[in-house]
């Protein structure tokens, strides 16, 4: 960070900052430790990011280290770190208002953005949106809708699962106890396994698979209930651990909630907005869902989020609203995103780059013994990490010192997944280059933790 940053910020009131301590992550950390309530940063493993520098997949730590970028800040930026044809378009809004307060008042942006989202979300029938500042919002607004339109109060969720932190959304996450532990469980939730095929709940191998998982389903309804207002399901598993189910469980599953007369919502937040290679990632199982929830790289990144789902999304008016929901500026950045997603070809580029980088990474697999399996869909694949490829046993160990070394040695910015697994979600903008030198650090990083 250069000196004229250090003065802005000092500018800004941001106390006791010098040319020195603005070089020196352990200090910034210890003050964030402080004075911020943790989320889930793992302040042992990554250094303080410098908010100055850093283009495309390259940034920088305070203290000058240069890293490539696997995590996108989870799937946020999809087009990097001061994406310079972005930051034009920024800059050519810089004079529009901010604030409109769509509550109250409409605006073009946002309509424009509200009919773009119809024509882009799967299904052919009738849809509106409701626009949301986060994914957890988005998905709170699916619910909302789907209990206003059935009476219903009950949702299907996946074990594990996660849907966001806050209310109605945390009650359908489930991917560590300690996100909800004595939180009260906000609806009723009939939970079941998500198809998860390297380690089948259910004790099945690929070949032999019955579907059992969606049979869970079928069972878990005639016994609890079948009042299901929707349910809940990332088309990826993310956070979880990165599970890619199969297409003959999605459409399993979305046929049984149907036939109950529930809806399926298909949580895009972090799968979704092209990263698979088609807009949506459910699109991959050839299932149409009743509602999206779109979030992450939706905004370009601004927070924004979407629900997309069956017109009308509510009863009545001042069912739902939000007082920043996709102010002007931010709707101008989201029709942005979709309109240079389009003119560049990323959808297949993600799809080529990523059947790429899987694999590259099916290589790795091949060479180590303790990467028990690959899996993924485009620009979107875990890794997960076992004792050894026979017994399967997991490995979180070995999977926090692989993430250390990567990112301390080999400065590869990875982050984790589940217990066992190493997540690459890297920017859309990734080339074939970038993606061998990731490929090349990441093996080191593995023999070294496993020599
Ligand atoms: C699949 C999925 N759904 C919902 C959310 C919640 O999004 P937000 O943090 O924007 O509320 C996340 C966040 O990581 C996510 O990965």
């Amino acid at each position: 960070m250069d000196e004229k940053h250090v003065e802005l910020l000092r500018s800004l009131g941001i106390k006791s900052i010098d040319k020195m301590n603005a070089k020196d992550s352990a200090y910034w950390i210890d003050r964030a430790n402080s004075h911020q309530a943790i989320a889930t940063q793992n302040r042992e493993v990554y250094n303080v990011i410098d908010h100055t520098r850093g283009d495309g997949l390259v940034c920088y730590d305070l203290e000058g280290n240069e890293y490539l970028d696997l995590a996108s800040g989870v799937a946020v930026r999809a087009f990097g770190m001061r994406y310079r044809p972005f930051l034009d378009f920024e800059a050519s809004i810089l004079d529009t208002v901010h604030e409109i307060m769509s509550n109250n008042w409409d605006s073009i942006p946002q309509v424009g953005l509200a009919e773009r989202l119809m024509e882009l979300a799967p299904g052919d029938f009738d849809k509106q949106t409701s626009l949301t500042t986060s994914g957890a919002r988005a998905i709170e607004n699916c619910m909302k809708s789907a209990m206003d339109k059935t009476g219903r109060r009950r949702f299907v969720a996946f074990r594990p699962a996660f849907h966001g932190r806050t209310g109605y959304a945390l009650a359908l996450t489930a991917s560590n106890a300690k996100h909800k532990a004595g939180f009260p469980q906000g609806v009723d939730v009939t939970r079941v396994f998500y198809p998860y095929c390297y380690r089948c709940p259910y004790g099945q191998s690929v070949d032999d698979c019955n579907v059992e998982c969606a049979e869970a389903l079928r069972e878990a309804i005639r016994v609890e209930g079948d009042d299901i207002a929707a349910t809940v399901f990332e088309s990826i598993c993310a956070e979880g651990g990165f599970y890619v189910p199969p297409a003959k469980a999605v459409k399993a599953l979305h046929d049984i909630t149907k036939e109950v007369g529930g809806y399926f919502v298909s949580d895009e937040v972090q799968a979704g907005m092209g990263r698979t290679g088609k807009w949506w990632a459910i699109e991959n199982y050839d299932v149409v869902p009743d509602y999206i929830a779109i979030g992450k790289a939706f905004g370009g990144g601004y927070p924004m989020g979407a629900a997309v789902g069956p017109r009308p999304l509510f009863s009545g008016t001042s069912r739902h609203s939000e007082t920043f929901g996709a102010e002007p500026k931010m709707a101008l950045t989201s029709l942005w995103v979709f309109k240079h997603m389009e003119d560049e070809g990323f959808l297949k580029k993600n799809a080529e780059k990523g059947a790429y980088m899987i694999s590259r990474l099916n290589e790795l697999k091949d060479k180590h013994e303790v990467i028990g399996d690959v899996r993924g869909i485009g620009l979107m694949a875990g890794v997960e990490f076992v004792k050894d490829k026979k017994s399967k046993d997991r490995d979180p160990e070995l999977r926090n010192e692989i993430v250390k070394t990567t990112v301390k040695k080999y400065n590869l910015w990875t982050l984790a997944a589940g217990h066992n697994v190493i997540r690459w979600l890297p920017s859309y903008i990734i080339t074939n280059d970038q993606i061998d030198e990731a490929i090349e650090r990441f093996d080191k990083a593995v023999a070294d933790c496993t020599r």
